[in-house]
């Protein structure tokens, strides 16, 4: 046969390749087939067609052979249409192990087309070869192959898609493992020095210039406290992420956790002269929670509580026993839950802002400028509560201040 001039032969593929094309993004196809016809036939069917935003290319083999070498370059196959019978009765077998087995090319879509299913019985192949498709090169009308390679390349795109996003969340957490230690490391030993130096700088004799150093030494601490509390922040709703591995929850006494908390911020609460009121009317407050979790959503809401008002007020942390309806399967059930407020008498949230606080480093307009702060104690409270089937909000008092609410189950699960 005359070598078709649009056909990319292996010894070609150098020469025929334009320059601009290297930077070009396209579906690449390969054939795989010792029938200069199918290559033929393919080409006419697939050549300039633009799939799911990209054209596709073709590339040729006709031999497995050949096909090993176009595999072993980095072009980045989605689909490869192999032939079953072409320098032996198995070679396409072959290379279908070949690419799944030794290369570990797992994302490519790889199609079986033969021209003599009795080789290759369709039932054997599709249950002992790491295939996506069997297609016998009579049945596979143009349509169809079409269809078929619309239907590969979606599948493929998924499939990368999805293991960039592993990849990339992987590295991300491997990052900020390492990192971790290497960011707390220095901003303890920054805190430290700091407060050790105060005392210091305190028995020298009075000057302007000890003076500007003990300020100095102030800020550096208050500057290195809200960077650790950033830091651990960060730390925190990456380590959370969104598969719910870390969660682990018990029945636990909802008054245990609302005292440590209270024990935790003895000292914060103390140096703003904020009462804290607890109205407990529920008679159980056992619920199925993961303890430590959920010591962190309190602190988070009573810290915020306790910054946004002013001295001498009091926060209220309001537990009532409810029924939540849920719609199961069969029909409305009855779920005991232990519906948990905390109320503040501070300056309230813009009404439109009640819902964007809870995303990441988002602080409300009426908060801003005034405090410190990193925005994350809102979106960890809600990945928390999430995992407890549950959700937070928050609405603003008829009076003043502000009310975050959440429901904890009081049974193992939602029936
Ligand atoms: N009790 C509250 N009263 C008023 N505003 C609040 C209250 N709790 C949270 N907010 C607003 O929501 C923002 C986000 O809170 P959060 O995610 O805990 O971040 P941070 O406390 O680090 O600023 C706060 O900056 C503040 O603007
Ligand atoms: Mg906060």
């Amino acid at each position: 046969m005359k070598k078709d001039d649009s056909l990319i032969f292996v010894d070609e593929v150098k020469q025929t390749e334009d320059l601009s094309d290297q930077f070009k993004d396209y579906w690449h196809l390969l054939v795989v087939d010792d029938d200069p016809e199918v290559h033929a036939i393919t080409r006419l069917v697939l050549s300039e067609v633009t799939l799911l935003g990209k054209e596709l290319k073709l590339h040729s083999a006709n031999s497995s052979q050949e096909a090993k070498q176009l595999l072993l370059n980095d072009t980045p196959f989605a689909i490869a249409l192999i032939d079953v019978v072409m320098e032996t009765d198995q070679a396409g077998l072959e290379l279908i192990n070949w690419i799944r087995k030794v290369k570990k090319k797992l994302n490519i879509r790889l199609v079986l087309r033969t021209g003599q299913p009795g080789k290759a019985p369709e039932r054997e192949v599709i249950t002992n070869y790491d295939i996506n498709d069997y297609r016998s090169k009579t049945d596979l009308t143009s349509m169809q192959l079409y269809t078929l390679t619309c239907a590969c390349l979606r599948s493929y795109r998924d499939i990368t898609a999805k293991k960039v996003a592993e990849n990339e969340n992987m590295l991300k957490s491997t990052f900020l493992a390492n990192i971790s230690h290497e960011l707390r490391t220095p901003m303890h030993s920054i805190l430290s020095f700091s407060e050790l130096s105060i005392p210091l700088l305190t028995k020298m004799p009075a000057s302007r210039d000890v003076d500007k150093l003990k300020r100095y030494s102030n800020n550096i601490n208050s500057s290195g406290k809200r960077l650790l509390i950033l830091i651990n922040n960060l730390l925190d709703i990456e380590k959370l992420g969104t598969d719910s591995t870390n969660f682990i929850p018990v029945f636990s006494d909802f008054i245990d956790i609302v005292n440590d908390t209270l024990a935790e911020m003895e000292g914060f609460l103390f140096d703003r002269l904020i009462q804290v009121n607890i109205e407990n009317k529920s008679s159980d407050t056992r619920v199925w929670v993961d303890p430590t979790l959920m010591l962190q959503v309190m602190i988070n809401l009573l810290s915020n509580a306790a910054k946004f008002s002013p001295q001498n007020s009091v926060i209220t942390i309001d537990i009532t026993d409810i029924f939540k309806k849920i719609d199961s399967d069969v029909n409305k059930v009855s779920q005991a839950v232990l519906a948990i407020k905390v109320l503040d008498q501070g300056i309230g949230i813009p009404e439109e802002e009640l819902l964007t606080i809870f995303e990441p480093f988002v602080q409300s307009t009426a908060t801003k400028k005034a405090m410190e702060g990193s925005g994350l104690g809102l979106p960890i409270c809600q990945k928390i509560l999430s995992f407890h089937q549950g959700q937070i909000e928050a609405i603003n008092l008829p009076d003043k201040g502000a009310c975050f609410s959440f429901q904890l189950l009081k049974t193992e699960n939602i029936e």
